[in-house]
């Protein structure tokens, strides 16, 4: 079956393109990118090899929730259900749902249309009875999925701790959203949990240093679609972890003075100057399932492993 990718209009007007974003973003102080732009092709790719690193623990320990308990998030999502996934990361986990869970329909709304093409064509081939619904769109942003003739019943899958990569008021209002389109579903999520400092720096500082070309894919990015001029290697990945506010913050630090020129304007940065990238904020699982209550709805189940690196949660509407 070869799905048709279908562009979901957001409900609400459009927040302007990478470049509006980028150049807004470098007009400000402190400067800053939005992290959503991590994610072309390119930074979609390495993303997945960051989800391999050692140092990167949160992809292999939700892999082995879901494996562990893979029967009894089957029951609670039921039979035949639609499962709409918020960001089509990782084939591997959602064919633990998709063979677990039996289900009837898979909607994967992500930003990449390429990445999604992708892998909608590899689940076609193996999941031939499966209605496949890939959506391009950003679930940042409010959205209206239409209903499925069919499938009356659905579940959302937020795997990765993305939810992490929001200010804790924007996770809460995206986690309302979620609620909005799931029509009376659960909620399947993922989230990273506070630990050991180093345990969380090594994560983000791997030594290999694939971390530090996804955030400076941003730039490559820029240079490539936007005709910027940034020299890459004039700027340093630096992710520190802020203890008090529990999160992971990303910057590229520039190494020198030096200005950039992007669709003819200019952006200039001085020795040491910090553009923000992203935060990945940590929970406990009390102050997980407390923001939740907060989104309107009512945690159930919450798995973790022997180390309580990670959790998933099972949030009912
Ligand atoms: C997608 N997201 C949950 C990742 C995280 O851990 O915050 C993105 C990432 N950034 C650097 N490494 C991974």
């Amino acid at each position: 079956m070869d799905a048709q990718l279908a562009q979901l209009r957001p409900t609400a007007p459009h927040t302007g393109s990478f470049a509006d974003c980028l150049m807004a973003g470098l007009r400000k102080n402190p400067k800053e990118i939005a992290c959503k732009y991590f994610y072309d092709a390119a930074g979609s790719k390495l993303f997945d090899e960051i989800c391999e690193l050692p140092e990167y623990y949160q992809t292999r320990t939700e892999t082995m929730l879901l494996t562990r308990h893979a029967g009894e998030i089957a029951a609670l999502i039921g039979d035949g259900a639609e499962i709409v996934e918020f960001g089509a990361g990782s084939l591997r986990k959602v064919r633990l749902l998709l063979d677990a869970a039996k289900a009837g329909a898979y909607t994967p709304l992500d930003i990449s249309g390429a990445y999604l093409a992708g892998v909608v064509r590899q689940l076609a081939a193996d999941y031939p009875h499966l209605t496949l619904r890939p959506l391009v769109g950003d679930f940042t942003l409010p959205l209206d999925i239409p209903a499925l003739p069919g499938h009356s019943r659905r579940a959302g899958f937020f795997p990765g701790s993305t939810i992490g990569n929001f200010k804790p008021d924007a996770a809460m209002a995206l986690l309302r959203r979620m609620r909005g389109v799931l029509n009376g579903g659960g909620l399947l999520v993922g989230v990273d949990l506070v630990k050991d400092p180093a345990r969380l720096h090594a994560a983000y500082n791997d030594a290999a240093g694939v971390t530090a070309l996804f955030n400076k894919n941003l730039l490559v990015r820029a240079n490539r679609e936007l005709g910027a001029d940034f020299d890459v290697d004039d700027f340093a990945h630096y992710a520190p972890y802020n203890p008090n506010a529990h999160r992971i913050e990303m910057y590229l630090v520039s190494r020198k003075r030096q200005r950039v020129t992007i669709a003819g304007e200019h952006f200039d940065f001085a020795h040491g100057e910090a553009v923000h990238s992203e935060d990945s904020h940590k929970y406990t699982i009390e102050s997980f399932r407390e923001m939740a209550v907060r989104a309107g709805f009512r945690p159930r189940t919450v798995w973790t492993d022997a180390e309580r690196l990670f959790s998933l949660h099972w949030l009912e509407s």
